[in-house]
């Protein structure tokens, strides 16, 4: 089979095309390379670059390509990547060339939540894109996580900063907004099975833990035996550095909004229709933050 795969030199990209590059099934993976270059090499790969998916002028897929893997996103925007261009006209763009080659396929990472109902621009994109795809004619996968975690995330390498040399851990607000991480071995194995048992559809992709985020970072605290106190951050007081914007603000003001939503799936089919159980989040958590 032979793939396209963008965003392989991201965080889940990286994971997938580790995987995909020792399984004999796949066997020619073409990376739409942006900025970053990938951090692994093997004869299997070749690169496709300059590579942006918002700029339809960049994207050259061969004619015989079976999928195409979208695995890149933005979570902040800056001067020259923003919500709209990537997540949609991104999304347009590809399935656009798709079209025009013939390809089979289309994978998709959307996040858990997005439902066509949120004003967040992060969510409300990623919604667009799913409609896009879903209306494209193509098979398609769509999954909707909640926070990835992985020894090479960012998210994870944050908190491993925050525990290693804070001397309290800051929590904003409460705590009690709900998240159901997944590990990210777990979400890229599910993505190869879905592509090789040609599964179709949209579905949510978490882990079978849902737990509060104040009950993740005492999970975490556990686990590295690690016994700093934590603080509580007043919404107000975030919400406040969030409007101001710029490098003192922690978080944007959608950003905000969206971890104060929680993020948690409201269905876990997938993983019966491809066979396979995610670790739950104990297991998550040590392989992300101990290794
Ligand atoms: N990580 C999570 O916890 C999480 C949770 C839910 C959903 N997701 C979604 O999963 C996807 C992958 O996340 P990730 O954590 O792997 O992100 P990541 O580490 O930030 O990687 C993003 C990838 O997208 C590429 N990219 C960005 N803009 C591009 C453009 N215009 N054209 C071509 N490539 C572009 C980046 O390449 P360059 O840097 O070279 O531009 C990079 O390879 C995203 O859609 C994200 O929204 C992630």
């Amino acid at each position: 089979m032979k793939i396209f795969l963008v965003g392989g030199t991201g965080f889940i990209g990286t994971n997938f095309l580790q995987l995909a590059l020792g399984d004999d099934h796949f066997d020619e993976i073409i990376i739409c390379v942006n900025k970053r270059k990938p951090s692994v090499s093997s004869p299997k790969i070749k690169i496709h670059t300059p590579c942006r998916i918002d700029d339809i002028k960049t994207l050259k897929i061969d004619k015989n390509t079976d999928y195409i893997i979208d695995f890149a996103g933005i979570i902040k925007e800056t001067r020259d990547k923003k919500f709209e261009r990537v997540h949609h006209e991104g999304v347009k763009n590809l399935l656009r060339v798709a079209h025009e080659t013939g390809a089979r396929g289309f994978v998709y990472i959307s996040a858990a939540g997005v439902d066509g109902t949120r004003d967040e621009a992060y969510m409300k994109t990623k919604w667009l894109a799913e409609e896009e795809i879903r209306k494209s004619g193509l098979e398609y996968l769509i999954l909707r996580p909640s926070i990835v975690l992985g020894p090479d995330g960012d998210f994870t390498k944050m908190l491993k900063i925050m525990f290693k040399l804070f001397p309290f851990i800051p929590v904003i607000g409460e705590g009690n907004y709900k998240i159901q991480p997944i590990f990210v071995g777990d979400l890229v194995e599910i993505v190869r099975r879905g592509i090789l048992q040609g599964i179709k559809g949209t579905f949510g992709a978490c882990g079978p833990d849902a737990v509060t985020y104040k009950e993740f970072l005492k999970m975490i605290k556990e686990q590295l035996k690690i016994r700093r106190p934590l603080m509580h951050i007043p919404v107000r007081l975030v919400s406040l550095f969030a409007q101001l914007g710029g490098p003192l603000s922690p978080v944007t003001g959608d950003q905000l909004k969206m971890l104060l939503s929680g993020s948690t799936c409201k269905d876990s089919k997938i993983f019966t229709l491809v066979s396979y159980a995610p670790k739950n989040l104990e297991e998550t958590i040590r392989i992300s933050f101990l290794s």
